[in-house]
């Protein structure tokens, strides 16, 4: 029998106890011996829930108890999950997590603890939820370059997307209704200003480079300026608008973003809807591959910390080597990164020298009506990079919207 112990009795942490108890013989099969949750640890009461037997408060028991192998780490935050994780890890305890905010910020550092102590440090959770991502990364995909990964990481701004999509709807009237239902946070700034999403592609990064991808280097975008009218264009190019983390390798270099694209049907990631996650990896060899699930909720996302546990179970002892090392990776300066552009701005009539201005600024552009859209001029630039877009685009004045095309 193997002990784990769970810190965090909140969804994730409580997904975990159900998913360990549920499926208990499923995953003696698959480990060769049984996993019993030992502890619980969370601050919190749980009167007349089986879990209140097994409670504890002081992480020092769980530390301290020499029969605990695994940790599976569930209470999200820098601190004090990280001094608890690294006590862990120090002590030989694999920990296993769906904390990407400690993941993407001291992933590396904490793999280089597990494997100085022969114990595994576990993230499949962190990015993409239920997705199998990590190990396919790690484990899989390991006879080609891998040249691009792209995808919608973020199951709330995608929910959101979805429906101002589908229902013409503003962005403020379906965050509201997101909320009620449950979908989206009370704080919803680390999904909509697309700061969550942005840890999830760092840590990719970080994997596909094999070292330090910052979250604070990578261009980040969010949803919140994306209109009703931004969706009638959409419709009427027949693309669709979505928040997309991007890593692409130009010239030895990998450029990284997180914004809104639209993107046409051509892209599977087109057909990634809701709440539903889609990740799109680019090999050399292998070519594109998609990895599509729900990228949050708490079965699914407890499904993948257990699978780290089934994992940590398997190899307690034994390192599993994971290339993410400390130095920090030389990515593309997002100012040198190259894309088209869809901008609309206010119409000013029989204006020669407004489309004169267009013209010299962005050469031949393609224009783009929409139904019912009056008194504004909208077009899709050529590839242009980022720094001559801003500049130019400080020509106009009225500018409504600028949504990057990737198609
Ligand atoms: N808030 C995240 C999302 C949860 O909406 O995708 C999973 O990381």
């Amino acid at each position: 029998m193997v002990n784990v112990a769970v810190l965090g009795y909140g969804t994730v942490g409580s997904g975990v106890v159900e998913v360990l108890n549920t499926n208990k013989e499923i995953i003696k099969r698959n480990v060769g011996e049984e996993l019993k949750v030992k502890y619980v640890l969370d601050l919190r009461e749980f009167e007349g829930d089986p879990v209140q037997e097994i409670l504890v408060h002081d992480y020092d028991v769980i530390l301290k108890d020499k029969d605990v192998k695994i940790i599976a780490e569930a209470m999200g935050g820098e601190e004090p999950a990280y001094t608890f994780t690294k006590n862990a890890l120090l002590a030989g305890k694999s920990v296993c997590t769906s904390n990407k905010e400690l993941v993407a910020k001291h992933g590396a550092e904490l793999l280089e603890v597990a494997k100085a102590n022969n114990a595994n440090y576990l993230f499949e959770a962190s990015v993409g939820g239920g997705i199998p991502i990590i190990r396919p990364l790690n484990d899989c995909i390991t006879a080609d370059e891998i040249t691009e990964i792209s995808g919608i990481l973020n199951g709330t701004t995608n929910y959101i997307l979805t429906e101002m999509s589908e229902k013409g709807a503003a962005f403020d009237d379906v965050l509201k209704e997101a909320q009620d239902k449950g979908y989206a946070e009370r704080n919803p700034e680390a999904d909509v200003e697309g700061y969550d999403a942005c840890r999830k592609i760092a840590i990719l990064t970080s994997l596909v480079t094999g070292a330090q991808v910052d979250f604070e280097d990578i261009h980040t975008e969010g949803i919140t300026k994306i209109t009703d009218v931004d969706f009638k264009y959409a419709k009427a190019m027949k693309a669709s608008i979505k928040l997309l983390g991007i890593s692409r390798k130009i010239d030895g270099k990998f450029y990284s973003m997180v914004a809104p694209f639209l993107i046409k049907e051509n892209n599977p990631l087109y057909h990634v809807s809701g709440v539903f996650n889609g990740i799109l990896v680019h090999g050399n060899m292998v070519d594109d591959l998609m990895f599509y699930g729900r990228g949050a909720g708490k079965r699914p996302t407890a499904s993948a910390v257990v699978s780290d546990v089934v994992d940590a179970a398997k190899n307690l002892g034994k390192h599993i080597p994971v290339e993410w090392n400390r130095s920090k990776s030389e990515i593309g300066k997002f100012e040198e990164c190259k894309s088209r552009f869809f901008v609309r701005m206010k119409d000013k009539g029989l204006d020669d020298d407004q489309m004169m201005t267009i013209i010299e600024a962005f050469g031949d552009v393609l224009y783009v009506k929409a139904e019912g859209v009056v008194d504004e001029l909208a077009f899709i630039t050529n590839e242009i990079r980022e720094d001559d877009f801003s500049e130019h685009l400080k020509k106009f004045e009225d500018v409504y919207s600028v949504i990057r095309v990737d198609f």
